[in-house]
């Protein structure tokens, strides 16, 4: 099994990354879920993750809280999308554990210590503080990381602003470290995650699972669902987070390329925009894996079974 550590902003479908890694013990060990500020504030985040592992009855998973604002920018929070708490739509139970000791960034930079060279995994599917941070408090982790298989960014448009999708947006300065460090990166944007969607009749399948995470996930997803309802997208909840764990488990679902990716950082209007140079204009070396499609029956179908063993 792959060594992984969440990084994440739970957030319903950062829940349900959380939730796939969990119910897929033979090919990811999560070894850690980090928490930072994103959807909603940091104390609601690593709350939230810590009902998210006690709900499937995974209070040994350490839970650490981190940055709890990105790194220059003011925080940008999402509350239009995912609710108060983050995870409306669900009665989760409250937190089986207490909050881990330390900050996110050190726990990352500990871990990746600890293990074996090139072992560790970390999907940062929120904005990347904590990892950045990390990698910027040691930088001797940076080449000990396998790989960071991220969801965030799209190579077409944004969901914040017309240029950037909302997690690059958030913390643009985080994902700029991330995406210069070296590590090999693999990107899932907008542009395969909107083919991501939890159709109704996906939907009921999960809530025939008649388990208490079912149920959850059903709540969760069918609140989560609207917003894109709202904007006329329609055809059920985009499940960006999942991918990123998705492809950590079984990458020949996802199809990409590699390509050079650049974050805007400077100008105001397309801050956060992720600059994928997919038809190799600039003559830079990829520094990415830009994913744009996805087997998503089969995606629908690892998911549920891996949610029914929960
Ligand atoms: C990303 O932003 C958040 O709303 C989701 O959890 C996902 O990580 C999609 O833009
Ligand atoms: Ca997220």
């Amino acid at each position: 099994a792959q060594s992984l550590i969440i990084d994440c902003d739970p957030g319903q479908d950062d829940a349900v990354a959380i939730l796939l890694a969990l119910g897929s013990p033979q090919d990811v060990e999560l070894l850690a879920v980090t928490a930072v500020a994103g959807n909603v504030p940091l104390t609601r985040t690593q709350e939230n993750a810590r009902s998210v592992v006690s709900l499937a009855g995974r209070q040994d998973v350490p839970v650490y809280a981190g940055s709890d604002r990105p790194l220059v920018r003011p925080l940008v929070t999402a509350e239009y999308v995912h609710g108060k708490t983050g995870l409306d739509g669900a009665d989760l139970p409250s937190p089986a554990q207490p909050l881990a000791g330390g900050h996110a960034s050190q726990a990352i930079i500990d871990i990746v210590r600890s293990r074996p060279e090139r072992s560790v995994t970390i999907c940062p599917v929120g904005p990347m503080t904590n990892v950045a941070l990390a990698m910027r408090l040691a930088p001797d982790i940076v080449p000990r990381i396998r790989q960071i298989v991220l969801m965030g960014g799209a190579i077409g448009l944004g969901n914040i602003t017309p240029a950037a999708e909302f997690n690059i947006y958030v913390d643009p300065h985080a994902a700029d470290i991330v995406f210069r460090s070296g590590v090999p990166l693999v990107m899932h944007g907008l542009d395969v995650t909107h083919k991501a969607r939890c159709t109704p009749e996906r939907l009921e399948r999960i809530a025939d699972l008649g388990t208490a995470v079912g149920r959850a996930v059903y709540g969760m997803l069918t609140f989560y669902g609207k917003y894109d309802q709202h904007r006329g997208a329609g055809g059920g909840a985009p499940l960006h987070d999942p991918c990123a764990v998705a492809y950590v488990i079984q990458p020949d679902l996802f199809g990409g390329r590699d390509c050079h990716v650049a974050i805007e950082v400077a100008s105001e209007p397309s801050i956060g925009r992720t600059l994928v140079d997919w038809g190799g204009v600039t003559g830079q070396a990829a520094n990415c894996k830009v994913i744009d499609t996805i087997d998503d029956d089969r995606f629908f179908e690892m998911l549920t079974e891996r949610l029914a063993r929960l």
